[in-house]
């Protein structure tokens, strides 16, 4: 029998059935464990469950001397530093594909949202400023005819772009190796699904967002790190930008009264992408998969 820690309560019920094999231990707190106390709780573990508030790293490692296998309830793996993983012999694995509906769901939810001002149109009916059906107010951008900009063509990407052409949008992709530049000079609409890398981070930046054509959208489902904020604020105080729709920030959450969360048309939401009953029981089941895998020395059926 091996020892599990695990970094939340989670839904569905499959890690009930690995309880029934291993030594399980849950972290029952709302917030996750600061990093102190989870290197105290994850000691003698030999597999780990954490989340992508959770921080693995060298120091991490360092005290969880039995650790073989990492399961991450996310696609993305950038909490965990996968080289030190590597260099130490424990296994990453995350969860891919049972996630890839909702969070293109959710991207597509943020464009229509920004494209048709729901947030501004929402607040003035919730501050009871709104009077009369008005027939030149609240005037937004129709899908149809638009182009969308699919930065970061994976899964969830192109997941997205079938999505919007649904929708009546003209899609492309920017990726690794491509001007992202001249692209962005040609999207009416952009929506980011890249994994955050070195490569990565800060990779929509003031000179990015001035080479968008006037009013346009920028929606991101990925990760916070992506944006450079100050930018992206500069951007939308200009008009450059008409809104944007963010599921992700940096940090999450934004600090009460940050400005981003008093821009008109800006939407900022809880890290939901992938909060759907039916992602979420599935993720559960493909941790579990990765950790009774790691735990028997075999390789992981969803590695990172
Ligand atoms: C969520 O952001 C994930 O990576 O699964
Ligand atoms: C994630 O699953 C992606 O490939 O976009």
């Amino acid at each position: 029998m091996a020892g599990v820690f695990v970094t939340r309560r989670l839904v569905g019920d499959a890690l009930d059935a690995l309880a029934a094999e291993h030594d399980v231990d849950v972290w029952t707190g709302e917030l996750p464990p600061e990093p102190a106390e989870l290197r105290a709780r994850a000691a003698g573990a030999d597999g780990l469950l954490c989340l992508l508030t959770e921080r693995v790293d060298a120091a991490l490692l360092d005290a969880c001397p039995r650790l073989r296998v990492i399961a991450n309830y996310a696609v993305g793996t950038d909490n965990v530093d996968l080289a030190e993983c590597r260099r130490r012999g424990v296994a990453v694995g995350c969860t891919p594909d049972v996630l890839t509906d909702a969070t293109a769901d959710l991207a597509l939810a943020l464009i229509l949202a920004v494209a048709r001002r729901l947030p501004e149109a929402a607040r003035a009916v919730r501050d009871g400023e709104w009077r009369t059906w008005e027939a030149t107010r609240w005037l937004g951008a129709g899908l149809a005819g638009r182009r969308l900009l699919v930065v970061g063509p994976g899964r969830i990407g192109r997941a997205v772009a079938r999505r919007a052409e649904g929708f009546g949008m003209t899609v492309a992709f920017a990726g690794r190796g491509d001007d992202l530049v001249a692209r962005l000079r040609e999207a009416d609409v952009v929506s980011l699904h890249a994994p955050l890398t070195h490569a990565t981070r800060g990779l929509i930046d003031a000179a990015a967002l001035a080479a968008l054509p006037p009013g346009a959208l920028l929606v991101n489902t990925a990760r916070g790190a992506l944006i450079d904020q100050d930018a992206l604020l500069d951007a939308l105080r200009s008009g450059r930008l008409a809104g944007a729709g963010l599921d992700v920030t940096d940090p999450e959450p934004l600090p009460a009264g940050h400005p981003l969360l008093d821009e008109p048309n800006v939407l900022v939401l809880p890290h939901v992408g992938s909060a759907t009953h039916e992602a979420r029981e599935a993720m559960t089941r493909l941790c579990v998969e990765n950790l009774r895998a790691g735990l028997a020395g075999e390789p992981l059926p969803y590695p990172g």
